[in-house]
């Protein structure tokens, strides 16, 4: 299936992952070989946040880093999570619920493409899965560059490209390979386990977007590995004032 273009790829997106928001969860654990949580501390370090921070997620869908974040801020910091997937914020009210925190998180229904936040609001942002499926990159970076206060970092967590020879061929051979098993074995959703395929084929490499980020103005632009490089976190700071 080829890739939606950039004007349909907004809708599609928001309709797919309302379509698949009940196996979200389970789907990620499978694809990540139970990974993905330590992923999303491990992005939540490299975005510096500590205690008191008031935090952005961006596409923070079903709330998984969202709520991680809320633990590592404690009782005097806050947390809002951003999804325009109004089936996907529903199963994050409910993890935000079963968590106790919810005096700490606000989630919102809201686009990445236009923030609904002033400049300059949080102490660090995240966006954990989430850049891959914007359509526009640059605005994406530029609305995140915004709103994160001079000093603070933005980190995101996301599909990646193994450089490493061999392992890069033998990655490839078994995504190309596990896609298409993955979507015969959920039934119905074959769409969505082609759109990650060929999205994160079409996606930056962890080199590209870190120069991405520092052409929008970032500072200590780095980005790191995981697993190789199938996925990596890659971060910036907003220059101090
Ligand atoms: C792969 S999920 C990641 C969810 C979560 N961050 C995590 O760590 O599991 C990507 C999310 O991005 C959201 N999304 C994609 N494009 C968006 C946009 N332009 N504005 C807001 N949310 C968007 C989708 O609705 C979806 O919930």
């Amino acid at each position: 299936m080829a890739l939606p273009s950039k004007e349909q790829k907004e809708r599609y997106v928001r309709e797919m992952f309302n379509g698949i928001a009940h196996k979200y969860d389970l789907m990620n654990t499978m694809m990540s070989f139970g990974q993905d949580q330590s992923w999303r501390r491990y992005a939540i370090r490299r975005a510096h946040v500590s205690t008191g921070m008031n935090v952005l997620d961006v596409c923070c869908g079903t709330a998984a880093l969202t709520v991680e974040i809320a633990q590592t801020v404690g009782e005097t910091g806050e947390v809002t999570g951003l999804d325009f997937a109004e089936e996907m914020l529903a199963i994050g009210e409910q993890r935000v619920q079963n968590s106790g925190l919810q005096s700490k998180i606000c989630l919102t229904q809201g686009n990445a493409m236009a923030l609904p936040f002033e400049d300059n609001t949080f102490d660090a942002v995240t966006v954990g899965w989430g850049l891959r499926n914007v359509p526009d990159i640059d605005k994406a970076i530029s609305e995140m560059y915004r709103v994160v206060k001079p000093g603070g970092w933005v980190v995101s967590l996301d599909m990646a490209k193994p450089t490493a020879p061999v392992f890069k061929q033998a990655y490839w051979l078994y995504f190309d390979w596990l896609v298409p098993l993955l979507g015969k074995i959920t039934a119905g959703r074959k769409g969505a386990y082609q759109y990650l395929h060929d999205s994160s084929r079409a996606f930056d490499s962890q080199q590209q977007l870190t120069r991405r980020f520092a052409k929008h103005g970032f500072v200590e632009t780095a980005f790191h590995n995981l697993m190789g490089g199938v996925v990596a976190v890659v971060e910036g700071k907003k220059p101090e004032r």
